[in-house]
């Protein structure tokens, strides 16, 4: 099965030139590796009337970094999914922890994965501790994210969605990043799955579950081959074409 790998650009390309260089970089990737990969790239929502819809960049899927839940209407500042849509946007990143840190509740989230699948958009839904104890308490605090981001999801809808299991802690901006082991996300995407069949009664629900936080081409290939994973977000390693392809290339 093909791999997923996503690169969520952040805030960090903000000039127009910049934004189409580094696509047309990344599109050339996805064509290279295009029969072992899907590669989605997240501009910022300004630089995706840029990318979007426009053959230059193909294959390169162009993702949102983020929608919302209302349809239109006097939402001032927000984006609507069907905008979105109209631009052939196919996916969205929902509650990463970025956005969750200045107050997306998952009760949002929920919200938002229910506005982008019915608009035809597939949700990458963001879930991840901040910290972890020996308690276990990170297991919890990932089912209560889970269950609430999915609350009112019908079991249908999964279909579309993507999980990224991205631990806080992991990611490179935070202050004194830790790698994650093979064996904590593993662990962690078991138990994901475990908490999806319990929530719906199924025993096998066909749910991608992504790895993101500080990944690069050292630890990608090792990554990439853990047990219940079907791919990788990528933040920092994602604006450098060179680092990106040695992620690219040994998924
Ligand atoms: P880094 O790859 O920079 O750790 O970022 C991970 C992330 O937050 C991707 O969404």
């Amino acid at each position: 099965m093909k791999k997923y790998i996503i690169a969520n650009w952040k805030m960090n390309v903000n000039a127009r030139k910049e934004a189409v260089k580094l696509g047309l970089a990344t599109a050339r990737l996805a064509q290279k590796y295009k029969k072992r990969t899907t590669i989605i790239a997240c501009p910022s929502t300004v630089h995706i009337s840029l990318l979007a819809k426009n053959t230059d960049y193909a294959p390169l899927f162009i993702g949102a970094q983020d929608i919302t839940f209302h349809e239109s209407g006097a939402h001032t500042g927000e984006t609507s999914p069907l905008a979105l849509k109209d631009f052939g946007i196919k996916f969205s990143l929902i509650g990463h922890s970025e956005r969750r840190a200045v107050g997306e509740t998952s009760a949002v989230c929920a919200l938002k994965v229910r506005a982008a699948i019915a608009a035809g958009i597939q949700p990458i839904l963001c879930i991840g501790e901040l910290a972890r104890d020996k308690k276990g308490g990170h297991y919890r605090f990932v089912e209560k994210q889970l269950r609430e981001s999915l609350s009112g999801i019908p079991v249908l809808a999964l279909r579309a969605l993507m999980i990224a299991y991205e631990p806080v802690w992991a990611i490179s901006s935070t202050q004194n990043a830790a790698e994650a082991t093979p064996e904590d996300i593993r662990e962690m995407a078991l138990f994901i799955q475990k908490v999806l069949s319990d929530m719906y009664g199924t025993p096998k629900l066909p749910v991608r579950i992504l790895y993101g936080g500080s990944v690069n081409t050292q630890n990608a290939a090792e990554y990439s081959n853990i047990e219940g994973i079907s791919g990788l977000l990528v933040g920092s390693a994602s604006l450098n074409p060179k680092s990106f392809e040695g992620i690219v290339a040994v998924v």
